[in-house]
Parts: structure tokens; C-alpha cells; sequence
């Protein structure tokens, strides 16, 4: 299965950077070995879409409602981000599980309303800093998963340990291997034969110096991208790097 490389701009970009961004990708995506995957804020999903209409590079949400419409002021609904022209949608993101109090229920009932809206969803999910120095990881990312993955889950896994976020330091490539390959077999004991399928990214300060390394680990399936992909040219270098 080819690797995915995404893109998740968090809050961050204005439509003149995002141009500046988009134009770049469009041009550099063709004879890429991988897919490619942009997730700008949702107030650019439209104009970003449009930038990218016919390209081999795909739109996402960062986030979406798990109703299709109603009194949710300030949300947007997973309807409404397909509408906009996005076909993936990034859930249940650390940033998201601490700043909005996102609960694993709450996650799996936004992954189910993005598959029922046609779009691809992207469940992340790791361990905080404090959690892997107890030795709880895979507890912690076993029930993130068991909690967070609704009943027959076509979309895709994002390993993302907390304390690799924006800091600057990546999990070695050895506990890579381990957490993919645990996230693997839960996939599995929880989803059956479709489970084998479902691509697992990983995530946290991935940049073009690191990238090869981590996307050659087994059970890899590509790499979801924050600050680096605010840059067009290391973007594109990460995706290089993918198979
Ligand atoms: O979702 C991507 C992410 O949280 C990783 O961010 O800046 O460490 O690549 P960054």
C-alpha cells in the first residue's frame, strides 16, 4: 500500500501563505511514489481545494462535528468540510483531546459522521510523556483505539506520542517499530481482516533530516506532518522520502 503523507497545518496560515504553500505541492505531487494529503484550517479548506482541484494532492479537516447540522455554534459539520471540497478529515488529535476535552466516545461518534460524509477519517491517537515514562503506552493507546474506532473503521491510524509534538525530539525508530506493531495486532483483534489494511502514520517532529528513517520502519504506512509541512519544500522532501 502506497505511504501517505500528511499535512496538518493546525492554526496556522493565511490565504496569501497558503497559496504560497498549495502552488509549490501541486507542482511537486506528480511521479510522487506516495499520496498526499493537506489539512489547512477550515476557513481554507475551500480555497485550498479549489488551488488543488485536478491534482494528485488531497484536502482535509482538522476536525469536524459528529452532528450533520444544528445549534453547534463554531463547529463545522463533516458534511459541510466535504462540501467544501475536503475528502479526509484528521480526528481525536492530542491538541484537540487536551484543548476541547475530546473524549475517546466522542471521537469514535465524529469518525462515524465522517464516514457517513464521505470522508476518510484520521483517528489519532499516543501516549503523553508521563504515560511512557510509567510504562503505560500501549494501555494508554489500546484503549485510545478500543474507545476511539467505530464499529467497522475504514480510514486511517495516527501514532503521535505527546511528547514528540512540535518539540522537536521523534520517538527512536525502535519504539516506532514497537507501537506500530502493537497498534497492528489491536487493529487487527479489533476490526478482523480489515484491521491488516488500515494504514498507521506516525507523527511528531517528522522533518526531511528524519523522515527516510522513520518511513522505512516496519508497519509505517506514512507520516502525518505538522511544522514541517508549513514549508513547502521540506513537505515535499518528507513525501521524497516515502514508498
Ligand atoms: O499532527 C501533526 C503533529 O501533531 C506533529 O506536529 O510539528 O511535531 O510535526 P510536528
Amino acid at each position: 500500500m502506497r505511504q501517505l503523507i500528511a499535512g496538518n497545518w493546525k492554526m496556522n496560515g493565511l490565504l496569501d501563505e497558503a497559496s504560497a504553500i498549495v502552488g509549490p505541492l501541486r507542482r511537486g505531487a506528480d511521479g510522487l511514489g506516495c499520496d498526499l494529503l493537506v489539512c489547512p484550517p477550515a476557513t481554507m479548506v475551500m480555497t485550498v481545494a479549489h488551488i488543488l482541484v485536478g491534482s494528485a494532492v488531497a484536502v482535509g479537516g482538522q476536525d469536524c462535528h459528529a452532528r450533520p447540522n444544528g445549534a453547534h455554534t463554531g463547529d463545522v459539520s463533516a458534511r459541510m468540510l466535504r462540501d467544501a471540497g475536503a475528502s479526509w478529515v484528521i480526528l481525536g488529535h492530542s491538541e484537540r483531546r487536551a484543548d476541547h476535552g475530546e473524549s475517546d466516545a466522542a471521537v469514535r461518534a465524529k469518525a462515524a459522521a465522517a464516514v457517513a460524509a464521505g470522508l476518510t477519517p484520521i483517528v489519532c491517537v499516543g501516549e503523553t510523556e508521563a504515560e511512557r515514562a510509567a510504562g503505560r503506552e500501549t494501555a494508554v493507546v489500546g484503549a485510545q483505539l478500543a474507545g476511539s474506532l467505530p464499529e467497522g473503521f475504514a480510514g486511517v491510524v495516527a501514532y503521535e506520542p505527546v511528547w514528540a509534538i512540535g518539540t522537536g525530539r521523534t520517538a527512536t525508530e525502535a519504539d516506532v517499530a514497537a507501537m506500530h506493531a502493537f497498534i497492528r495486532d489491536e487493529l487487527v483483534r479489533l476490526l478482523g481482516a480489515a484491521g491488516a489494511g488500515v494504514r498507521i502514520l506516525y507523527g511528531g517532529s517528522v522533518k526531511p533530516s528524519n523522515a527516510a528513517a522513520l518511513l522505512a520502519v516496519p508497519e509505517v504506512g506514512g507520516a502525518l506532518v505538522g511544522g514541517a509541512s508549513l514549508n513547502a519544500a521540506d513537505f515535499l522532501a518528507i513525501a521524497q522520502a516515502a514508498r
